[in-house]
């Protein structure tokens, strides 16, 4: 299995498959997307010959991410073409779900195993000033969907801002009956959202010590996990997770790597480095070659980010990095 210079084993890889977006999150792309990488996005025979290379790496689990993954046409095919790899066990996607509904039943008949859609407020006016998109009606809907379908696990992302915190017991309320897990995402600072990060950050602390008030207990931390620490409460179906890439040891259970829409791999999202490997996609002759770079690239991975310096890395915002 792939693995870096502080023993971290990576089985998972997040794959961005665009940039663009369509939705105008404040924290993210306040005024939308601007095309910033000159490069398009990889096709499907260079995703087949990047997945080619890592499920002999180890990978077993896929995500998809964007910006926008849903805005990729080929998308249906793209599902279809990963889990025709037998070693792809999970194959999952992060999306705003705008345009999800309509699809989602091919998607998970093409073997999609895994949602998580960002929903940052259940107030629909709300919901419209984060994201400048009137749509939260139809994104409950395509929950309810997915809650019906079988996938494996449905997630539900909300960027945790100080606003959150005054609709925490409606979302406790919106999960009590359903099998999601409602993850708070501590706001992260990017070169673009300096303001907003200033305005509307608050520690994951503070959920935390709410959660606890209201009966929500942590749970042990499984083996091989992501770094979400996870809260249940024996009245509730749903569960909590919070992402606090603030915290102390946040890096320590980094399972992950990331590659960007054009083929490049990002060793951490808080990094600056990005290797681009996109011309050892070109053939699938080439997976040897593409293999060894990759564990050479793993050697480069530093132990942790340095967000707590303000040092956000070469990132703009999490669209053109895939969260
Ligand atoms: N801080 C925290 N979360 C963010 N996301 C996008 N930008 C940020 C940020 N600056 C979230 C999205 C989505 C997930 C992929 O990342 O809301 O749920
Ligand atoms: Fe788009 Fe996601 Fe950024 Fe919102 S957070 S603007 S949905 S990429």
């Amino acid at each position: 299995m792939l693995q870096d210079n502080f023993a971290r084993q990576f089985s998972y890889v997040r794959l961005s498959l665009t940039e663009r977006c369509n939705f105008k999150c404040q924290y993210c792309l306040p005024n939308g997307y601007q095309a910033c990488s000159p490069e398009p996005a990889l096709n499907l025979q260079e995703i087949s010959n990047l997945v080619a290379g890592l499920v002999e790496l180890g990978i077993w689990k896929i995500r998809l991410t964007g910006g926008e993954p849903t805005l990729r046409r080929d998308l249906l095919e793209i599902i279809q073409l990963i889990r025709s790899f037998p070693q792809i066990k999970t194959l999952a996607i992060t999306t705003n779900a705008y345009k999800l509904g309509a699809h989602l039943d091919e998607y998970i008949a093409a073997g999609l195993t895994n949602l998580n859609i960002s929903m940052d407020s259940l107030n629909r006016e709300r919901f419209y000033q984060i994201t400048q998109v009137d749509k939260l009606d139809a994104i409950q809907q395509t929950i309810q969907q997915a809650l019906a379908s079988n996938l494996q696990q449905v997630k539900i992302n909300a960027v945790l801002i100080k606003h959150s915190l005054d609709e925490l017991a409606d979302f406790l309320t919106y999960i009590q009956d359903k099998a999601l897990s409602l993850r708070f995402i501590e706001l992260m600072q990017t070169s673009d959202n300096q303001a907003y990060f200033q305005e509307n950050y608050v520690s994951a602390e503070v959920l935390r010590a709410k959660l606890q008030a209201l009966g929500w207990i942590e749970q042990p931390r499984q083996y091989g996990a992501g770094p979400a620490i996870e809260f249940r409460q024996p009245n509730s179906i749903g569960s909590v997770g919070i992402i606090a890439p603030y915290s102390k040891n946040f890096c320590s259970s980094c399972n992950r790597l990331r590659f960007t829409q054009d083929g490049a791999l990002r060793l951490c999202l808080f990094g600056d480095e990005n290797y681009s490997l996109r011309h050892l996609l070109q053939n699938p002759n080439q997976r040897e070659e593409l293999k060894a770079s990759i564990i050479k690239c793993m050697g480069n991975k530093s132990i942790g980010h340095q967000l707590a310096q303000a040092k956000t890395g070469n990132i703009m915002n999490l669209s053109n990095v895939g969260g």
